[in-house]
């Protein structure tokens, strides 16, 4: 009963919590046994998933990397697809696929850890007239691999067997994540917003301002828990760790920037952080974790800002104070422009009273709204004079397109700020100590 099964389990049972009556475990010789964890169950050691039938739960451990399904030269499209489909069929629709890699000893994490994210992520198939997938619920590091050899790339798949609607046939992206690592936050693209906000950062103002924007939460308790929502390539997760001594979690929905994330921590070797990809909304962080949670710029991605500060609240521990930074909207009336830039991004974008409102509603206290949208005048016009003077610095890895896709990006948003529209909001509370 080690603690990765724990883990394991823990997060099999978070995305199908009704339980598991028929396991199969591939390949026989594996080590995860789950022995007294899943004793009401049915248990099978086996081969191929071809004589496994209606599972609820099937543990693959590190089978895809050996059976040459996931190579050095990327993924093995049909060996992949036929593995995936068995897995589908033997599956009941709720059960959950746990597909367990180690990718420290291959050969490009930083591409087969979010190619293989996003394959399983969308892979649909019709079997017996339905059409079937993956519902994604996590990709994450296990903790005792971290903590026991500094192994920051032995990762766990967790994939619930879902029924969909198939999508429009011109329809460009199946989920969101899928959206995100296709549109915005393409391996260049993250690159090249590195580039222009500092090392590290995918946000406004890099190292410095977060370092001014995590002095708002008043001071930390050494060695205290912070979760970081939408933590990107992992800037300000290391951030907290290494300047206020914080065991930081950082959560993303984006596999490339994830990825990005453990490549860096994998090399760095700070065992304060770990990381998991999944959606901060429908993740089960657990009840009273957290003494901080901290999220900059990404919480205008998410539709359902209830159901996020339902899990923000549930997560905190009583006392615990959350600080998050987010695009915005002002009061002026949208302009065609801002319009077409919010409906690409699918941004949903709050008023500083709306944050209020809602922070109220779900039981936070001290509630404090700040509009910071003078700051980010300031920032976005000192990082857009960077990217002018430094052009030659920026040439030598990115294209004409993408300087001007990046100078016109920060020319726009400056006159979303000038017409009112686009803000730049902070928001701070606490979860009441009784
Ligand atoms: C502008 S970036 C900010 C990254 C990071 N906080 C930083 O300061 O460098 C916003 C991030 O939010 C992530 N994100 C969007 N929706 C999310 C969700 N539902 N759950 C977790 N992360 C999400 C995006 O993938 C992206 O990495």
């Amino acid at each position: 009963m080690s603690a990765t099964e724990r883990q394991i389990l823990r997060l099999a049972n978070a995305a199908a919590p009704a339980g598991f009556k028929q396991v199969a475990i591939l390949p026989r010789t594996s080590s995860l046994k789950f022995s007294g964890l899943l004793s009401s169950s049915t248990h099978s050691e086996v081969t191929s998933l071809d004589s496994v039938s209606n599972a609820d739960l099937i543990v693959v451990d590190k089978v895809l990397v050996s059976d040459g399904l996931v190579t050095k030269d990327g993924l093995q499209g049909g060996p992949l697809d036929s593995f995936l489909l068995s897995a589908l069929t033997a599956l009941n629709t709720g059960g959950v696929l746990v597909v367990r890699e180690d990718l420290s000893q291959h050969a490009n994490p930083r591409v087969t850890l979010p190619s293989l994210t996003d394959y399983v992520d969308v892979f649909r198939r019709d079997i017996s007239g339905k059409y079937v997938g993956f519902d994604f619920y996590c990709a994450e590091q296990l903790d005792s691999s971290i903590h026991l050899t500094g192994n920051y790339l032995d990762f766990v798949w967790i994939l619930r067997k879902k029924e969909f609607t198939p999508p429009a046939a011109d329809a460009a992206t199946v989920t969101f994540r899928d959206f995100l690592d296709k549109t915005q936050y393409t391996n260049t693209g993250i690159g090249a917003y590195e580039w222009m906000f500092g090392k590290d950062f995918i946000s406004p103002g890099g190292y410095d301002e977060n370092i001014r924007v995590l002095e708002q939460f008043g001071g930390f308790e050494y060695g205290a828990k912070m979760l970081d929502i939408g933590s990107g390539i992992g800037g300000g997760v290391r951030q907290a760790a290494a300047v206020y001594g914080l065991q930081v979690t950082g959560v993303d929905l984006s596999a490339n920037m994830l990825s990005e994330a453990i490549v860096r921590i994998h090399d760095e070797k700070d065992s304060r952080v770990n990381y998991s990809i999944c959606d901060a909304v429908t993740y089960d962080f657990g009840e009273n974790v957290y003494d901080y949670i901290f999220s900059r710029d990404c919480i205008q991605h998410i539709p359902d800002q209830d159901a996020l500060f339902k899990n923000i609240y549930k997560s905190l521990k009583p006392g615990g104070v959350v600080l998050i930074t987010m695009y915005g909207k002002g009061k002026g009336a949208w302009t065609e422009a801002f319009k077409k830039y919010n409906d690409q991004r699918f941004y949903h974008l709050q008023t500083l009273d709306e944050v209020k409102e809602r922070a109220l509603k779900h039981g936070f206290e001290a509630v404090h709204v700040e509009n910071m949208t003078e700051r980010f005048r300031e920032i976005l016009t000192n990082e857009r004079a960077h990217l002018e003077k430094e052009k030659a610095d920026f040439f030598k890895n990115y294209t004409q397109a993408e300087f001007d896709s990046l100078y016109n990006g920060w020319s726009a948003k400056l006159k979303y700020i000038e017409a009112d529209n686009h803000n730049w909001n902070l928001f701070r509370a606490r979860k009441p100590a009784h």
